[in-house]
């Protein structure tokens, strides 16, 4: 038996080394696979996964799709908008309700922190939280740990700053206690009005100048300024916070020479990071996409499936 099997994927709390170190091992398998022409196997056969998503996304509803069915199980998309509960019907009914139905597992994306865990503690299948409001986005850290091990990276010291909106942002959250667990040294930078109160105590240098984050930076992740969780007037203009906190080759020159930029997407291009620095070699933002398949593969296969031959996921 797996250490992982019929583990919910909460935050990043709940997960040891060992079981991150499980679960990079089978992505890297996974990542194989899905580099093969014949991708599909039937390991997750006879399996049901639930895609509830309360709110929009592009990359981890499609990647979560893809990699159960990747994996041969079958995979259903749940929109709220096109569901009952715009009849009425409560989240907990909801949840009952797919329960009732002998879904293997259940990937949720919700606007309010918590709401992941509360599921959990509701249902018996698994559940991995793909986004509860700013609280967590652990597949999201996952992945982008396993970029920068794939670009040989390791944390131990090195300096890795998050740039943005770290007061909304889960994706800052799960990799601060990622990378904290790692022994990183962790800075993050944003307009004042976009951090959290006594962001210190997240264990983060905390710095009001973008300059002074760069410098000597091994890591650099660009957040997304999420308009849509925001009341109006946090930063003066887009004009403004490009200036000041945009990402540019000219402040690329700061960091190491062998900086790599992360972003999580979607990208507000031009103004948490210029055109053509996202679009640059020290960018691995497709990497991180094609990752959060293989990544997904992982955990799917890990918590659904006790048995797992590291090599063998036929
Ligand atoms: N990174 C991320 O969560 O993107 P989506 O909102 O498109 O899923």
């Amino acid at each position: 038996m797996n250490l992982l099997h019929g583990k919910d994927i909460l935050d990043i709390s709940t997960l040891t080394r060992e079981e991150i170190t499980l679960i990079f091992q089978t992505a890297d398998t996974m990542k194989r696979r899905l580099r093969q022409k014949a991708k599909k196997s039937t390991y997750l056969k006879g399996k049901a996964i639930i895609n509830l998503f309360c709110e929009p996304s592009t990359r981890t509803r499609t990647s979560f799709e893809l990699a159960g069915k990747y994996l041969g199980a079958d995979v259903i998309n749940f929109t709220t908008s096109a569901s009952s509960v715009l009849k009425g019907e409560s989240f907990r009914d909801t949840l009952l309700t797919l329960q009732a139905m002998h879904c293997d597992a259940l990937v949720l994306r919700h606007p309010v922190e918590g709401s992941a865990r509360w599921a959990a503690a509701q249902l018996a299948p698994v559940v991995i939280n793909a986004g509860d409001g700013a609280h967590a986005h652990p597949t999201q850290a996952l992945l982008d740990l396993f970029t920068l091990r794939e670009k040989g990276i390791e944390l131990k010291g090195r300096k890795m700053v998050i740039v943005g909106d770290i007061l909304h942002s889960r994706v800052a959250r799960s990799n601060i206690a990622l990378w904290s667990k790692y022994g990183a040294d962790i800075h993050v930078c944003g307009p004042a009005t976009l951090l959290p109160r006594h962001a210190e105590q997240l264990g983060v240098t905390v710095h009001a100048r973008l300059e002074d984050a760069l410098k000597e930076a091994s890591v650099i992740n660009v957040l997304r300024i999420q308009l849509e969780r925001q009341q109006k007037g946090m930063f003066p203009s887009a004009r403004e916070y490009a200036r000041l906190f945009g990402i540019n080759e000219e402040r690329m020159k700061l960091a190491r020479p062998d900086a790599v930029i992360l972003h999580p997407g979607p990208l507000n291009r031009g103004l948490e990071i210029a055109w053509q620095t996202s679009y640059g070699k020290q960018a691995a933002i497709l990497q991180q996409v094609e990752n959060g398949v293989a990544v997904r593969m992982a955990l799917l296969a890990l918590t659904l499936q006790g048995e797992t031959n590291n090599e063998n996921f036929d």
